[in-house]
Order: C-alpha cells, then structure tokens, then sequence
C-alpha cells in the first residue's frame, strides 16, 4: 500500500470509496449525486493538489484525504458551480449541503483548511488514515496554512475514535454535528 497525491486517473476510484467506505452504497441516484457534489468532487476537480490517496499494488486507490486549503476560496467556487447542482433537486438536499459549510465558516479563521477522509472497508485498521493524514499535514504545513477542520455525524464512533487518537481536538459538538481540528 503506498500514499500517493491524487491525480485524475484514480476520479472514479476516489468517487468510487466516497459512496462505499460505510459498505455497499444503498442511496439512490439522487442522494448519490448529493454526497458525491458535497464532499467529493470540488475537491478532486478544484483541488487535486490538496488530495491524497491510498493505492493497493493494483494501483487501485482505496482510501483518500481530500482538503480545501482556504475556506474562503473553497465557499465561492462551492456555492457558484457546485450548490447550483442542487437546484434541480429537493432544497432539503442544499440545506444538507451547507450544514459543514457552517462551521467551517465558524473555524475558519484558526483553521482556514477543513478534510474529509474515507477508506473501503477492507482496508480499514490497517494505519491507512494514520498515514493519509500525515501526508496532507506535511503539504498544508509546507504552504503555511495554519490548521485543518472537519465536520463529522457524531453517531460515527469510529471515526471520533480515529480523530481522537490522531490528535485532534473536539472543537464543537451541536445536535448531530461534531466537528474536529488540528492546528499545526
Ligand atoms: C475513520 C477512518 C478514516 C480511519 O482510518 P483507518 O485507516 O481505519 O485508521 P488507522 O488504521 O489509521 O487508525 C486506527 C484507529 O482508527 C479507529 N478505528 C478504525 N477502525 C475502527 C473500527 N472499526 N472500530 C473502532 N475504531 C476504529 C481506532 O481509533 C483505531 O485505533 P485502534 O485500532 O488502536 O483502536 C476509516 O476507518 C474510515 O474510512 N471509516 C469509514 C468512513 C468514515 O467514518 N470516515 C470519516 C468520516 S468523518
């Protein structure tokens, strides 16, 4: 297993894990499009150089890390080219969509970069995230950001096992929404 920086070859890989990293996808196309449009595709398509991910010896990404480095700039691309997707859908669906943006907006100014980290599930446990984490820490810190946050559904106990025991801190916890940080 070996990190590497995403590059577009691994697009339907990265797309792939980001609907399968809780087990086989059971959403339907609509919320598929939703989860895929929220986390997943600004990141690779804006922000490929902030994107990491894990390749089995296929070359088969299985995990990634996948960042925004400035919430600022993150916001205005999001809300032109990607909230406007939503349009066409249910409005629940945008409301979902700008929930994280929130708190990032919240933290952003000690924490100026938020992530988002998946990997299959037979490929968890394994130091993967331990490893993806690092990767994206060392690239944020060469650019000078300060900080990395995220927003997590506080149910996913796996998830605030990993967070906690990697070193971030809990910066909030408001109804279903926990949100993590690391500062560098
Ligand atoms: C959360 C996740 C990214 C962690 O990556 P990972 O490669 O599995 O984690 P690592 O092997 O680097 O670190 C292991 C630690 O993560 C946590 N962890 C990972 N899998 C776990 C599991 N099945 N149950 C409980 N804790 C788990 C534990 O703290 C574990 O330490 P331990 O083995 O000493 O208990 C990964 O498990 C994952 O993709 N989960 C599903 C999707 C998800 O929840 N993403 C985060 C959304 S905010």
């Amino acid at each position: 297993m070996e990190i590497k920086r995403y590059e577009e070859k691994y697009k339907d890989d990265v797309r792939f894990v980001c609907l399968n990293s809780n087990g086989p996808c059971k959403l339907n196309e609509k919320q598929q499009h939703l989860i895929l449009t929220t986390y997943c595709d600004y990141f690779i398509e804006q922000e490929g150089n902030n994107c990491f991910v894990a390749v089995n010896k296929d070359d088969k990404a299985v995990g990634y890390i996948l960042c925004a480095e400035n919430y600022d700039k993150y916001k205005k691309i999001f809300r032109k080219e990607y909230l406007t997707r939503f349009r066409k859908i249910e409005i629940s669906s945008r409301i979902t969509a700008g929930v994280s943006s929130f708190f990032q907006a919240m933290y952003k100014k000690n924490y100026p970069a938020h992530m988002h980290i998946d990997i299959l599930p037979e490929y968890q446990r394994l130091g993967l995230g331990h490893k993806l984490v690092d990767a994206l820490c060392e690239n944020l810190r060469a650019k000078g950001v300060k900080g990395v946050c995220l927003t997590m559904w506080s149910g996913n106990e796996k998830g605030g096992s990993f967070y906690k025991k990697y070193g971030f801190t809990l910066l909030s916890k408001w109804l279903i929404t926990d949100v993590f940080a690391l500062k560098f």
